[in-house]
């Protein structure tokens, strides 16, 4: 490819190339060759290069400059569907968050997760929303994009929302494809059992790995009577294991199982042959995932919690104490201290000084 004038002009300033998700670049990089000639000096040399760096480590002049990972180091190989699988064989659980944005999913890949989910749970804890039924695809796109932007290692999965995949298994397949395409993510979960095991040979069949969701389904809590816990009769949980072998056989590569007895999901778990990754499912599955919000406790004290939640940290009343001293900070004129602003020599400020203080104030505004 012949460099652009541009990039023959200032060379090889394609130091950063930061792909969302595969670690090991090829990036073909034009050199400029330095000579006397004017005509040789605007020459470039194209090189491949195969580099492991994500990143370079950036000085953020603006408050608006980007958060890109602070260090070049891969600290941890690329989390793969073979991956998974061999937690899976060796018995070593498998550890899911949620994350809906570039820092909630920085910090999770950062703290070592082996899964992130981009969960439609997103409507309710980033987006303000009453349940889960509202949130679009588009929304679910430009979350997962900002996801991938940040995960360095873990697998990254997509949750498809409400009214993009219970149409027709096409549906499902488009929608999914938007998802890996748009969103960058490694795979897709639904929502759905026995009802769904067409929709969900029909996304593996297009190649793209299955996440498949049973129990509690928060996207039907209308005809479930809300968010109630599933499997608790010995139909019910006759019911769910029934969905469990018909989303295995579909194609699915793990099941969530949500708000289900632990004995109930730990006899499922043992008699499939995919992992099960539970959420108020207790301790038999073959790993779990919490909503990063609720396990962080970045929540005002005083809201619902659901049973299974362990809150693991206290966000919110760290946040809040520092955004008080901001505040009073400000009003007492305490921030920003000299180290927060920049230098400048002083003959300059004199200069101006002494400039501005000579015009008289219709002159200035000429
Ligand atoms: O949307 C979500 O975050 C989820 C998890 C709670 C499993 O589906």
């Amino acid at each position: 490819m012949t460099p652009s004038p541009v990039l023959r002009r200032f060379g090889s300033s394609l130091r950063t190339i930061h792909h969302p998700s595969r670690k090991v670049l090829s990036v073909t990089v034009y050199r400029p060759v330095i000579s006397a000639s004017a005509s040789a000096s605007a020459s470039a040399s194209p090189t491949t290069t195969t580099t492991t760096t994500t990143t370079t480590p950036q000085t953020r002049w603006s408050s608006h400059a980007p958060m890109g990972p602070a260090s070049s180091q891969q600290t941890r190989k690329p989390v793969t569907i073979s991956t998974l699988r061999n937690m899976y064989k060796k018995n070593e659980p498998i550890a899911m968050l949620t994350a809906h944005d570039f820092p909630s999913a920085f910090v999770a890949d950062s703290a070592g997760m082996d899964m992130v989910l981009v969960g439609d749970s997103l409507a309710m804890v980033a987006l303000g929303m009453n349940d889960t039924n509202a949130v679009t695809l588009d929304d679910m796109v430009l979350h997962c994009r900002s996801v991938t932007r940040a995960v360095r290692s873990a697998f990254v999965v997509g949750d498809l929302p409400m009214g993009s995949y219970e149409v027709s298994p096409q549906q499902a397949v488009q929608s999914s494809i938007r998802l890996v395409k748009e969103g960058h993510v490694q795979a897709v979960k639904l929502e759905g059992g026995v009802d769904f095991a067409s929709t969900i040979k029909a996304v593996t069949t297009a190649g793209i790995p299955v996440v498949a969701h049973i129990g509690l389904t928060p996207q039907r809590q209308n005809a479930l009577g809300g968010f109630r816990a599933q499997g608790k009769s010995v139909a019910g949980a006759l019911k769910l294991l029934d969905d469990a072998y018909a989303v295995q056989e579909a194609g699915a590569f793990m099941v969530v199982l949500e708000a289900i007895p632990a004995e109930i999901a730990a006899i499922i778990t043992k008699k499939l042959r995919i992992p099960t990754i539970g959420i108020g499912a207790g301790d038999g599955c073959s790993g779990q995932v919490l909503v990063q919000i609720d396990m962080t406790g970045n929540f005002e004290p005083g809201r619902h919690l659901p049973k299974f939640v362990k809150k693991y940290a206290n966000v919110w009343e760290e946040t809040k104490r520092g955004i008080e001293q901001y505040r009073t900070e400000v009003k007492n004129r305490q921030y920003p201290a000299k180290e927060h602003t920049y230098a400048i020599d002083e003959e300059h400020v004199a200069e101006f000084q002494r400039l501005v203080d000579e015009q008289s104030p219709k002159k200035r505004q000429e």
